[in-house]
């Protein structure tokens, strides 16, 4: 399996410090953001990784990271996003870098305490479809939302103003190799985007979305405020560090 980090999009919630700097490489507590991401991939076994993010960030990125060895990788790749056009359209972009194999994809602002090593194994002995990763939320509304039914998710809405239940669904997926096929087949949502919870709606369409809670804080990183927290929560327990 291989990993695929996005991590593009404009940070314009994060202005000023993202005027100069992308996002993800703004610091939570002790090393930038991209870090964590990383470790979660390589703590769950997966060490070749692409990043996903907008062409004139490259080199910063490169910069930080080097070949990646430092934080665990064996091969670390990169792919450009040109424009804003959403989640699905950025995880478009790994298409050829996938290679037809499974891949986990993590968005660069999701932080989390724990590991995912079990649902990657979880995942790895289903025969097919998608796995998606849920989380207790007091915000619902600012998340994909999952409609649970009958144990299974049958639907996840995208920022619902009325959500039907408080189970986000985090920026951590596991695809199998149909989920590029899935993305070129969306059409933009109401954000004049490709969503991501498209694609998982495309999965519980097939009856081949399986899904599981995650274990531990969770953090996405998009304004001061939530940058701040995430730091507070790496300081205070740690996270995924290399
Ligand atoms: C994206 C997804 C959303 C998911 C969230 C998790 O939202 O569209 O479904 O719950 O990431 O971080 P965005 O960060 O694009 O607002």
């Amino acid at each position: 399996m291989k990993g695929i980090i996005l991590a593009g999009g404009l940070g314009t919630r994060l202005r000023p410090m993202t005027l100069t700097t992308n996002k993800h490489l703004l610091r939570v507590h002790d090393r930038p953001m991209i870090h964590f991401p990383i470790a979660c991939l390589v703590n769950a076994g997966i060490r070749e990784s692409l990043i996903v993010t907008s062409p004139k960030h490259i080199p910063d990125f490169r910069r930080a990271l080097g070949d990646g060895r430092d934080l665990g990788l064996s091969t670390l790749d990169f792919a450009s996003q040109e424009g804003e056009h959403g989640v699905a359209h950025a995880l478009l972009q790994a298409e050829s870098y996938a290679a037809a194999q499974r891949v986990c994809v993590i968005l660069g602002d999701n932080i989390i305490e724990k590991n995912i090593r079990d649902p990657a194994q979880r995942f790895n002995a289903q025969k097919s479809g998608a796995r998606i990763l849920l989380k207790e939320t007091d915000e619902p509304e600012r998340f994909g939302v999952a409609r649970i039914e009958g144990g299974r998710v049958v639907e996840v809405v995208e920022k619902p103003p009325r959500p039907s239940s408080r189970l986000a669904v985090t920026g951590i997926y596991f695809y199998d190799e149909s989920v590029f096929e899935i993305c070129r087949k969306l059409t933009p949502g109401i954000r004049g985007e490709l969503e991501i919870s498209d694609v998982n709606n495309a999965y519980a369409r097939r009856g081949d979305l399986e899904w599981e809670m995650l274990e531990g804080w969770w953090a996405d990183v998009g304004t001061p405020e939530s940058l701040e927290r995430a730091a507070r929560l790496v300081a205070s327990s740690g996270a995924n560090h290399p």
